[in-house]
């Protein structure tokens, strides 16, 4: 189905920014934990949707890769492709996985931004893989799911960010959220209520686990792992993008709560080209 004009004003005018791309959400303060504050962090409004993201291409000649591009994200990964042999991300560098940061709804779910000192990104928890180091700069919430598996698309979809140690957005590790039979760790630790789409104005820190989102999907040991794109506008690529095999499962209420605070948020599936999904 086609959304009216209207609803896509309506989309325009919630939405926040790219993803991954979070350069912007850096504008305003990290806060202390427990510390809330309702402010407006300068995330400007966006000239594309979700909605009609098989047509960005057209919107303006920055967005050309969109169309153009030969590594675009996501793309559906087959029932038939074995898992990846290669480029094993390594987490040692994450420590004890509790880090201090900004959460917050960028638009369209649930996000959080590491708090970090000036342009130095070297302090942050790192992952390696191959002879790179990239650091965690932050996470964010789709639903439904960006990456389909076997045709199937999760419920939602939680996005790691990895960038250089000069800031620029490096590496991604995609984790599918599906409700199970018992609550997640991970989401049990988020402020509660979670933050609505629609107020992307509110900010509250705390303090986050991460090795338990790693935990949840047995540190990423089993992963498919492709060169793709940023999966919204400008669609830049030299992106490593590691999808983990496990599903993070979450209670049924917990579920419902990320989907409450949710709008729909996955771009169309990329045809398949330069990928090298799975390749050395
Ligand atoms: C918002 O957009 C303006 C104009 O394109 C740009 O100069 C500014 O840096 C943007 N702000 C953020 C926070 O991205
Ligand atoms: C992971 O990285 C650490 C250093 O950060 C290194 O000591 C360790 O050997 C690495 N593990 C593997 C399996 O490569
Ligand atoms: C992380 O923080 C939680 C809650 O504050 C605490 O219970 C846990 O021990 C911390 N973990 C580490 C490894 O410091
Ligand atoms: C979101 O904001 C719009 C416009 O202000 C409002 O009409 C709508 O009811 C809000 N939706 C939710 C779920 O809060
Ligand atoms: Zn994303």
């Amino acid at each position: 189905m086609r959304p009216s004009t209207s609803v896509l004003v309506a989309t325009a005018i919630i939405s926040v920014t790219a993803c991954p791309d979070h350069s912007n959400y850096q504008s305003h303060p990290h806060l202390a934990p427990r510390q809330t504050i309702t402010s407006n962090p300068g995330r400007n409004a966006t000239d594309w949707s979700y909605e009609a993201s098989y047509n960005w291409g057209r919107i303006k000649p920055a967005y050309e890769l969109c169309q153009t591009g030969t590594q675009q994200s996501p793309i559906a990964i087959g029932n038939n492709i074995g898992l990846s042999n290669y480029h094993h991300p390594n987490f040692t560098g994450y420590g004890g996985g509790n880090v201090t940061g900004n959460f917050f709804n960028w638009g369209y779910g649930p996000a959080f931004t590491l708090k970090h000192s000036g342009d130095d990104w070297t302090d942050l928890p790192s992952m390696q893989f191959d002879d790179e180091t990239v650091y965690l700069k932050g996470w964010h919430i789709h639903a439904p799911a960006d990456h389909s598996v076997g045709g199937r698309h999760s419920k939602a979809e939680l996005h790691m960010v990895h960038v250089t140690a000069e800031g620029h957005e490096r590496a991604v590790i995609g984790i599918r959220i599906d409700p199970g039979s018992s609550d997640s760790e991970f989401f049990a630790q988020l402020p509660q209520p979670l933050i609505g789409f629609n107020d992307t104005t509110q900010d509250v820190g705390v303090t986050v686990d991460m090795r338990a989102a790693l935990a949840e999907v047995n540190d990423l040991s089993e992963f498919w792992t492709y060169k793709g794109s940023l999966t919204s506008p400008p669609c830049r690529e030299g992106i490593r993008w590691f999808v983990a095999r496990s599903v993070l499962f979450v209670g049924v209420e917990q579920m419902r709560d990320v989907l409450r605070v949710c709008t729909y948020s996955a771009r169309a599936e990329q045809e398949v080209w330069r990928h090298e999904i799975n390749s050395a």
